[in-house]
């Protein structure tokens, strides 16, 4: 009887453990803050994957809808002619037509990600954020770059959401296709981001530990 009794005891003892080890680990993990749960959105351009990369790394932490930004006239291959057209369509402050389409009354908080290109925001993010009312949404700029920086690009976004909260961006190191460097973010250098995004998270108040 007395071991009948104990042996009970014990099958309750060992559930109460596993159930506070199970609580224990889930308030370990990430949570995204309750009230923006579901209403998330991750838009980006790419044409070489880095911010591609850097666009699904934020995906895996946060969650939401991750979209890629898609030009009605997509621009040449070839990386000279590329550069040469971005520099012609800033000169004449032309907005590229955009095929990507999104109800913006669907989200709260907004992730924008984008390369340098010609030390600015890329022309199509110039049409997206223009033809797109972010007012009272939380905006958040991520960028990458061949070394030199976001230029003018984290600025131009605050320019042209006046009336969303613009938090503070994050802009890293990608490729280089001028040198013939393409996907960088990738391997080792993707597990090193994926840190660095995470630390960028927590500190703007997105993911809490
Ligand atoms: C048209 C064009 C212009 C660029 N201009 C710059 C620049 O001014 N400064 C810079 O650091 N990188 C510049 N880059 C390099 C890209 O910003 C960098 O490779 C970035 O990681 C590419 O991102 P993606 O792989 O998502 O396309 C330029 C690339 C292109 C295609």
């Amino acid at each position: 009887m007395a071991t009948a009794v104990s042996h009970k005891d014990l099958v309750q003892t060992t559930r109460m453990f596993l159930l506070s080890g199970l609580l224990l680990l889930s308030s370990c993990m990430y949570s995204l803050i309750d009230e923006v749960e579901g209403r998330v959105l991750i838009v980006y351009l790419t044409r070489t994957n880095n911010t591609e990369a850097m666009a699904r790394i934020i995906k895996e932490q946060v969650g939401g809808d991750l979209v890629e930004i898609e030009l009605v006239n997509p621009y040449p291959e070839d990386y000279q002619a590329h550069v040469d057209q971005v520099v012609e369509e800033n000169n004449r402050g032309f907005l590229p037509p955009l095929k990507t389409k999104i109800n913006m009354d669907d989200y709260d908080v907004v992730f924008v990600g984008f390369p340098t290109w010609g030390m600015q925001l890329p022309p199509p993010m110039k049409t997206f954020l223009s033809e797109n009312d972010f007012s009272g949404k939380r905006v958040i700029p991520f960028n990458t770059n061949a070394g030199f920086g976001v230029g003018s690009g984290f600025r131009k976004v605050k320019e042209l959401c006046p009336d969303a909260q613009v938090l503070e961006g994050l802009s890293l190191e990608g490729g280089y296709e001028k040198q013939g460097v393409f996907l960088t973010i990738k391997g080792e250098r993707a597990r090193e981001v994926k840190k660095e995004v995470e630390t960028w998270l927590q500190k703007i108040n997105i993911i809490k530990e």
